[in-house]
């Protein structure tokens, strides 16, 4: 089986959105009103069996390949650390007040090696070593970790979109429910109706990195590739460019934060960590471990662990397994906390994307009154309802893609397969 998406050879008049500054260093353009996003009525995008959802589909956009980097790889790859607009956007940027801290290095078992770091006074606040999460080098935007009002769940998922997540994202719409959504870029190309979804369904988006490799074992260049095209992949696909990222398995410092920073991007961390993604996957996790968490953390909600400040808590949106345990505990957490909140609301951050069209009532307006548990906030005024059109008509197809320009390969079968049962293992 070939599994490919082929993107329609539409023609983009690529406007900004961004400032005129922005502009200058940057080349996030999209033909994306996210105010009046339209998804078709097809199968893959109202079926909830994932071989229907994940089959072929077009898409209204043009991805040139040559144009971005390889999917799930580095993002200097493809050449991307040489084109105009990244040697524009890494020339703007005065290095030499980067801060001198190395590229960490990995242990031959393929986890970060701290031996020689200097753990017990943590000079570059090294999340990964202590969960420092307060920069100690100047101008560095800080670290989002928590919800402040109290009895509050941070509702944050990562590693979406995907193409077989239409039940899960239903079953927010149903519940109200508006959640922090960590995007990584190349399945924002990969699957942009999954994208699109999240936007018009007034989730905060927000980035994930391009290929999911641990910041600091990555060098500058590669950082701050990591960083500009998921965000460019997020705002050509759904006309919103985020302010708010987080890092794969948490782990910055002060010179990965300093980068971000560069590219007006604050990271949001996390106080509890379901694990859910980690369930029959990390020896000694099973599904019971992350049962036994979620029951845990549900009953800090009511038993005065967070009768002075929030959360935010740690899920994904990966796989059926993992979706299917925020389901199941949902009501338990209606129940044991007074809100359950995506970050831009609990953070009172009413635009957390350079486009004002799209606002976040701030804590405190409408979610406040909401009896029972609020559910966040996100007005996206004008979102339509899916119709279907000529254009995005359903084609599954067993047929390879016609290689060139207009196709991006974005993930070949055997990989395909393995992601939609689940072996695809994200670390
Ligand atoms: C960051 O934001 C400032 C102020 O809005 C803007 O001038 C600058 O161009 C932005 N930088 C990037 C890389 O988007
Ligand atoms: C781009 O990346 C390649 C591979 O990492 C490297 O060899 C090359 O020097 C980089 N180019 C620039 C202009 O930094
Ligand atoms: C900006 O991005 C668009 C879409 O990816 C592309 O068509 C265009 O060539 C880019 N412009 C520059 C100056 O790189
Ligand atoms: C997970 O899979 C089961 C069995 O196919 C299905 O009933 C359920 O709706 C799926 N959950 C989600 C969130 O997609
Ligand atoms: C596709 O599969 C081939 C081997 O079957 C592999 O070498 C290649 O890296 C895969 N490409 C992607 C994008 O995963
Ligand atoms: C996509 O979703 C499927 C099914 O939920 C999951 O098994 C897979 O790991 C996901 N793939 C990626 C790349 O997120």
């Amino acid at each position: 089986m070939v599994w490919k998406i082929q993107i329609a050879a539409l023609s983009v008049a690529a406007y900004a959105f961004a400032g005129a500054n922005a502009a200058a260093v940057t080349n996030y353009t999209s033909t994306t009103d996210p105010t009046k996003i339209t998804i078709p009525d097809i199968t893959q995008t109202t079926s909830h069996d994932p071989a229907a959802e994940c089959s072929w589909y077009t898409s209204p956009y043009t991805i040139n390949a040559a144009e971005w980097p390889t999917s799930w790889t580095i993002a200097t790859s493809n050449g991307m650390n040489t084109s105009k607009e990244f040697t524009a956007l890494y020339n703007s940027i005065d290095w030499t007040k980067a801060p001198n801290i190395p590229v960490r290095t990995r242990t031959a078992a393929g986890g970060l090696d701290m031996s020689t770091y200097d753990t017990a006074n943590d000079p570059d606040c090294w999340w990964s070593a202590t969960q420092c999460v307060k920069p100690k080098t100047a101008d560095i935007n800080a670290d989002i970790y928590n919800c402040p009002q109290p009895s509050t769940w941070g509702l944050t998922f990562d590693d979406g979109p995907n193409c077989s997540h239409n039940a899960f994202y239903d079953f927010l719409e149903e519940k109200k429910q508006k959640a922090s959504m960590f995007y990584i870029g190349s399945n924002v190309l990969n699957w942009p109706y999954g994208a699109l979804r999240g936007v018009k369904d007034g989730h905060h988006l927000c980035g994930h990195t391009w290929s999911h490799t641990m910041m600091t074992t990555l060098t500058n260049q590669e950082i701050l590739a990591e960083l500009y095209y998921t965000t460019k992949a997020i705002k050509y696909v759904t006309g919103v460019t985020p302010l708010y990222w987080r890092p794969a398995q948490g782990d910055l410092d002060d010179r990965v934060r300093w980068i971000a920073t560069q590219i007006n991007l604050t990271a949001i961390l996390w106080g509890l960590d379901t694990d859910d993604w980690a369930a029959n996957v990390t020896p000694g996790i099973t599904e019971q471990t992350v049962e036994d968490n979620y029951a845990k953390f549900i009953a800090q909600g009511s038993d005065g662990t967070f009768a002075n400040s929030g959360n935010i808590v740690l899920t994904h949106e990966i796989n059926n397994m993992t979706m299917d345990f925020f389901i199941e505990h949902y009501p338990a957490i209606q129940a044991n906390y007074k809100n359950i909140l995506d970050v831009a609301t609990c953070q009172s951050i009413q635009y957390p994307y350079v486009e004002k069209s799209v606002s976040f009532t701030p804590f405190g307006g409408a979610s406040a009154s909401a009896s029972g548990s609020a559910s966040g906030s996100a007005k996206v005024s004008g979102a339509t309802k899916p119709s279907g059109t000529a254009s995005s008509a359903a084609q599954s197809s067993g047929q390879a893609a016609s290689a060139g320009s207009s196709t991006f390969n974005s993930i070949n079968g055997s990989l395909f397969i393995a992601a939609l049962f689940g072996l695809l293992v994200m670390v």
